[in-house]
């Protein structure tokens, strides 16, 4: 490394730590201790992304477990100890997710924001809407997928028998589940079996994607190109006179269409950016994790081939012998027993996710972090969990940088206990967020991930291009959710003869 870097780096901690003794003066005695003076506008936030996890490690080894950063003006306490999670997470009423999200979500989507008294319960009734991907609701969202996925493959990738096709891995997965997806959310439309434009709509949600760090760190959309435009665009896909023409609508989206009618403040294309949102949040995370589910199998022949054993032994004790030329049928019951096959989706999860848990402190109050200790956080402050420091510590699990297919099984059942000094871990994979802002469609992403899978893994005979390394993750969304590949990777495809 370059000397004078490195000498203004010193500098630079030197100067932090100072900062930091300094700090400890206006903070009170059982206040955690402050790193100030890091980041002084909001611009400079985006550098957190460079290197989060890198960031957050250095200060825990240099501040202990809790520290607090001032990031762009807010005071953010991170809570690196994965055993001090529960005690966090069960504070739901002192500790508040939503404030921060209604002030982020809209500005980022386009629409108004929902608490406040211009949309009268709007904020319940959205909450509510969230059971329609749970439950019993699964079974026939689960079933709508299946055959949305066995359309896309049937009439794009299994109409020519025996050659060898390639493609980008990345392209390949993320084309079939936007729109299987797309089609399973939103419906049909009104002739024809496929929406016109996908693959448009696909490339402007990508921009758009690209962006989305930007938006969410609230940098005004002006300052950002054509993404106004490119949003504009995308939110007009969903406007009501559009929607109401679609058949076969998951209920969930039907359900939203018809609480949106009932408050009159909501114009025409503030429901279709509703509508959008929902476009980002069921695919946004999916197609990464899709991807690196199927890019760690390939890359491992060996787990492959015991997922795809599975897969055929679950359908055989059911009667069912695979037979390329019929379509394929996995209910939500088999799915459910495909172990091996959800423990790789776990494993992919763990090794691909960099979501970050906000809570915002609604009073002064002290937070009680375990038996003997507590911390002081003032009203507004922002409490902060980083899960991916979990993921990848090596104590708890060991080789933390390897994709291990079965590291969630253990005697053929799932494997829960995993421990950090000793102690049990209650939470020790987050993907999905924690507490009362989990992801409400986590059932239906991992279900819908497991068809996918399954399809593949029965249809095609599949392999990596020679001479690719494994694709390091593009940090740029490090904090929202499931990072994708700095770059695609090359595979071959083709017909299994059985
Ligand atoms: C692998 C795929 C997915 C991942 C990793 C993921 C992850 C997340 C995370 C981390 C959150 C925020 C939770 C928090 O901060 O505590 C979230 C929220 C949300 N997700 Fe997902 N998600 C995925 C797929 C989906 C799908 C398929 C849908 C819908 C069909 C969906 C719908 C939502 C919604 C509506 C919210 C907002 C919840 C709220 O406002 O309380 N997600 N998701
Ligand atoms: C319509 O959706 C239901 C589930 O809501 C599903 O069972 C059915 O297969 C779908 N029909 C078509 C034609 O996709
Ligand atoms: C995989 O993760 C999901 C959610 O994070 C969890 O519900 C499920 O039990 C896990 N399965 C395995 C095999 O680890």
């Amino acid at each position: 490394r370059d000397p004078e870097e490195e000498e203004a780096e010193e500098e630079e901690e030197k100067k932090e730590e100072e900062e930091a003794r300094l700090c400890l003066c206006c903070r009170k005695p059982d206040e955690p201790p402050l790193i100030k003076g890091w980041i002084p506008f909001i611009g400079k936030a985006l550098e957190f992304g460079k290197d989060a996890h890198g960031f957050l490690e250095k200060h825990k080894r240099k501040y202990g477990d809790v520290f607090t950063v001032q990031i762009a003006g807010k005071y953010m306490t991170f809570i690196m100890n994965p055993l001090l999670y529960p005690s966090i997470i069960k504070q739901g009423r002192q500790l508040d997710f939503h404030e921060f999200t209604d002030k982020v979500a809209p500005v980022t989507f386009g629409y108004p924001p929902v608490l406040g008294n211009t949309f009268h319960g709007l904020w319940e009734q959205i909450k509510r809407s969230f059971q329609l991907l749970q439950g019993d609701h699964l079974e026939p969202l689960t079933e709508s997928m299946m055959g949305n996925l066995m359309l896309v493959f049937r009439q794009d990738h299994l109409d020519r028998a025996g050659d060898w096709r390639s493609g980008g891995l990345y392209e390949f997965c993320s084309s079939v589940m936007f729109e299987a997806t797309f089609l399973t959310i939103y419906g049909k439309p009104a002739s024809g079996v496929r929406h016109r434009g996908m693959d448009d709509l696909r490339r402007d949600f990508n921009k758009f994607d690209s962006m989305f760090p930007f938006l969410i760190a609230q940098i005004p959309i002006w300052l950002l190109g054509r993404t106004k435009a490119i949003r504009q665009k995308l939110i007009s896909y969903f406007l009501p006179q559009k929607m109401s023409r679609w058949s076969n609508t998951s209920q969930f989206i039907q359900r939203r269409s018809e609480l949106f009618e009932q408050h009159d403040k909501l114009k025409d294309v503030d429901k279709a950016a509703h509508h959008f949102a929902i476009l980002w949040a069921s695919v946004g995370n999916t197609l990464p994790a899709t991807f690196w589910a199927t890019y760690f199998l390939v890359s491992q022949p060996q787990a492959l081939k015991v997922v795809r054993q599975e897969i055929l032994d679950v359908l055989r004790d059911d009667g069912v012998e695979f037979d390329a030329s019929r379509d394929v049928l996995l209910s939500k019951e088999q799915l459910d027993k495909l172990i091996f096959l959800e423990s790789s989706i776990n494993e992919s999860l763990r090794l691909s996710s960099a979501s970050m848990n906000i809570r915002v402190a609604q009073e002064d109050f002290s937070l009680r972090l375990d038996n003997d200790r507590s911390v002081g956080v003032r009203k507004g402050d922002v409490i902060a969990l980083y899960p991916q420091s979990l993921h990848l510590d090596p104590e708890i699990y060991e080789e933390p940088q390897t994709f291990r297919f079965d590291r969630f099984v253990q005697d053929g059942r799932e494997k829960t206990d995993f421990f950090k000094d000793g102690q049990k871990l209650r939470y020790y994979l987050m993907p999905f967020g924690s507490g009362s802002s989990m992801c409400p469609g986590r059932y239906f992403a991992i279900n819908e991930i497991k068809q996918f899978v399954s399809l593949l893994l029965l249809y095609f005979d599949l392999q990596l291009e020679d001479g690719q390394n494994r694709p390091r993750l593009d940090s740029s969304r490090a904090g929202l959710g499931i990072l994708l590949p700095s770059s695609d990777v090359r595979f071959r495809y083709r017909l299994r003869a059985d």
